[in-house]
């Protein structure tokens, strides 16, 4: 499980997802197939460049995990909320939940229960290839000068695989 990166929950759409710390809110719920915008806003969005407005979510948890309010926000979004953002304009850089294509006085449910994990970070576990390597193994090629040939290279890429489950 990855703890030490943000998570971004989309409440309406009940999805998670992980991002890397520094993350754009647009990009990253685009990436995950989150729709930001109403019919309009998909007509009409400016691509993420701050110009249209269309892109506000409504910050429930985490505004503080969140980059500051840019002055292109500050002046599309002096109506609105405090809590409302434009995701393209906006940083993740901690845990935040989300309401996506908010209304004034919606109130939309919150389960913390039902959150469906989208990932889209790098790790992905594969254990095979270190498992085939038990511990005696590993202490041979390590204390044998490397010969050149064809054996070395495989286990050259176990190594290689970070962050690996032990399945033996
Ligand atoms: S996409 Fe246009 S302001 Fe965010």
């Amino acid at each position: 499980m990855v703890s030490d990166m943000p998570n971004i929950k989309f409440i309406k759409e009940k999805q998670e997802v992980v991002a890397a710390d520094g993350a754009n809110l647009r990009f990253k719920a685009l990436e995950n197939g989150i729709d930001l915008y109403t019919f309009m806003g998909k007509m009409m969005n400016c691509g993420g460049y701050g110009q249209c407005g269309t892109c506000i979510v409504e910050v429930v948890e985490g505004a503080e995990n969140l980059s500051p309010r840019t002055p292109v926000e500050q002046q599309k979004l002096k109506k609105r909320p405090a809590n409302y953002r434009l995701a393209c304009q906006t940083m993740v850089n901690g845990p935040v939940s989300v309401v996506t294509k908010p209304k004034p006085g919606e109130k939309v449910e919150y389960e913390a229960n039902v959150f469906q994990q989208t990932s889209s970070a790098p790790e992905s576990a594969a254990p095979s290839a270190e498992s085939r390597l038990s511990s005696e193994d590993s202490d041979l090629a390590s204390a044998e000068p490397i010969a050149s040939g064809s054996s070395d290279s495989e286990t050259g890429d176990a190594d290689s695989s970070p962050g690996k489950l032990e399945t033996v």
